[in-house]
């Protein structure tokens, strides 16, 4: 929702939004960019605090909701401006070998 909110200005054909995913030997790594205006250095900081905002009818809680997600399962969020535009990378590990619980297929 951010890359759209970013991109919306732009006029219709340049409003673009990328995503990717790569397994990667650490994990999954999923990128969202998008070719808006990037985000301002002094509010890089401060991008995944509670409440913080720059839309005047933004909550500013997104980012730090989907950080807490995120991190509950051990991964990680880190955002990087790009020319143009901004690019969030998510790195989730890989989940380890399933201990499945036995079940009475299992005993069969
Ligand atoms: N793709 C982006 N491009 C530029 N700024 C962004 C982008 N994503 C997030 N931001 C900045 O981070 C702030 C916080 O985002 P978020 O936590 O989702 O709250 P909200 O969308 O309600 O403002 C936004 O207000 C904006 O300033
Ligand atoms: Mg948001």
């Amino acid at each position: 929702m951010n890359a759209f909110d970013a991109v919306s200005n732009l006029p219709p054909d340049r409003r673009r939004v990328r995503f990717g995913s790569t397994d990667t030997s650490i994990g999954l790594q999923i990128t969202v960019r998008d070719f808006g205006s990037g985000i301002a250095t002094a509010d890089l900081p401060r991008l995944f605090d509670p409440f913080f905002t720059t839309k005047s009818t933004g909550m500013g809680l997104g980012l730090s909701i989907v950080r807490s997600i995120i991190e509950a399962h051990g991964g990680t969020i880190v955002a990087a401006n790009r020319d143009p535009g901004a690019e969030f990378t998510v790195t989730l590990p890989r989940a380890p070998s399933p201990q499945r619980p036995a079940t009475a297929t299992d005993e069969a």
